[in-house]
């Protein structure tokens, strides 16, 4: 497996199981049919609301000898409403209880969004910090404090654009080691990744696939849909490849880790199989010629007349 590299030489593996919207009964055996199809890579998050049943599936495959924790790398992400400073710490700690691990490979900021201790989803004002009540900085110094106390290898955020890397980078000991971004040809971001590689940060791409099984509260009617697109169709036949492949394709060959959601068992071998397509110069120029420019996770269900942030504050224009 192509892997991508740390600072201190950690490894990490390009592609991996992403793990958001995989329900509990499935994700088990999601994560047990990954590593078991030789997935080292697995993306999870405290809000995805199943990390007890991903840990479940982890302690399985180390226990019938499938794998030794040192040749997994596990990500997972902290929630909004532990922002300050006293809360990030005994987050990380939850998590590591629910995936019954003793330390992550990487710990994320999940979004520049900040909500009130113990709340899931701020629906009003009250229910929200802004970034004059709790800062980005002091919840970064929380994820130092994570590393220092040898419960993450290594830190880094999600859906931050390049003027809140340089607020983090600015006043940082530790500065972030990857940005964890939606992308794919309707999103190539290219100046936010242009930005990350000048600074040593690594970038993963999320829903790769355009996200399809999200809940209709949070998708658009009139979606563009990635996987039918006539140029990755068309790409795909070409490789004798499936479109998903080519969208995975599309990241790896733009040395970005790429984190496919799938509790399906073919797919998820299939999605791993992404690693054997190639793709030429002409391949990339055609696909990064598409044109369309479609965000499918906008961010929009934390910003509105009830929240203090606004959508142009969270994302780059390219
Ligand atoms: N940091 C963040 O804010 C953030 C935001 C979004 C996502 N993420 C991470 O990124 C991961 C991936 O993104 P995502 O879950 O939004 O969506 P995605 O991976 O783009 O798409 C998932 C959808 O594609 C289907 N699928 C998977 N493989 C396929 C294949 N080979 N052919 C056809 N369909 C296929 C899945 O169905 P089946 O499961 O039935 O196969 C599911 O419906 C998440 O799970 C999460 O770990 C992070």
């Amino acid at each position: 497996m192509k892997t991508l590299q740390f600072k201190n030489g950690d490894k990490l593996p390009i592609i991996g199981l992403g793990t958001w919207k995989s329900k509990p009964g499935e994700v088990f055996k999601a994560v047990l049919w990954a590593i078991e199809s030789g997935y080292r890579h697995i993306d999870c998050a405290a809000i995805y609301d199943n990390e007890k049943e991903v840990g479940k599936a982890l302690e399985e495959a180390m226990k019938s000898n499938i794998v030794r924790r040192e040749e997994l790398f596990i990500t997972s992400k902290l929630w909004n409403s532990n922002h300050r400073l006293e809360d990030v710490q005994p987050a990380l700690t939850q998590t590591l209880q629910d995936l019954r691990l003793d330390y992550l490979d990487l710990y994320l900021i999940h979004w520049p969004i900040s909500f009130k201790p113990g709340v899931g989803f701020a629906q009003t004002r009250e229910e929200f910090y802004t970034y004059s009540d709790v800062p980005l900085r002091q919840t970064w110094q929380g994820m130092e404090q994570c590393v220092k106390a040898d419960l993450t290898r290594h830190i880094g955020v999600s859906n931050f654009n390049i003027s809140k890397l340089k607020e983090i980078i600015g006043n940082a000991k530790i500065t972030p080691e990857m940005n964890q971004i939606e992308l794919h040809p309707f999103l190539p971001q290219n100046k936010l990744v242009d930005f990350c590689k000048k600074n040593n940060i690594l970038v993963t791409a999320y829903s790769p696939l355009g996200s399809g099984d999200r809940a209709a509260s949070i998708k658009k009617p009139d979606e563009p849909s990635l996987m039918e697109h006539p140029v990755i169709e068309q790409l795909a036949s070409a490789k004798g490849a499936s479109p998903a492949q080519i969208l995975i394709a599309f990241s790896i060959h733009r040395d970005i880790a790429v984190i496919p959601k799938s509790v399906n068992k073919e797919r998820i071998a299939q999605n791993l199989a992404s690693i054997d397509i190639s793709l030429d110069e002409e391949d990339m120029k055609s696909l990064s010629q598409i044109g369309t420019n479609y965000r499918f996770v906008d961010g929009s269900f934390f910003t509105g007349v009830k929240s203090p942030y606004v959508l142009k504050d969270l994302w780059e224009t390219e």
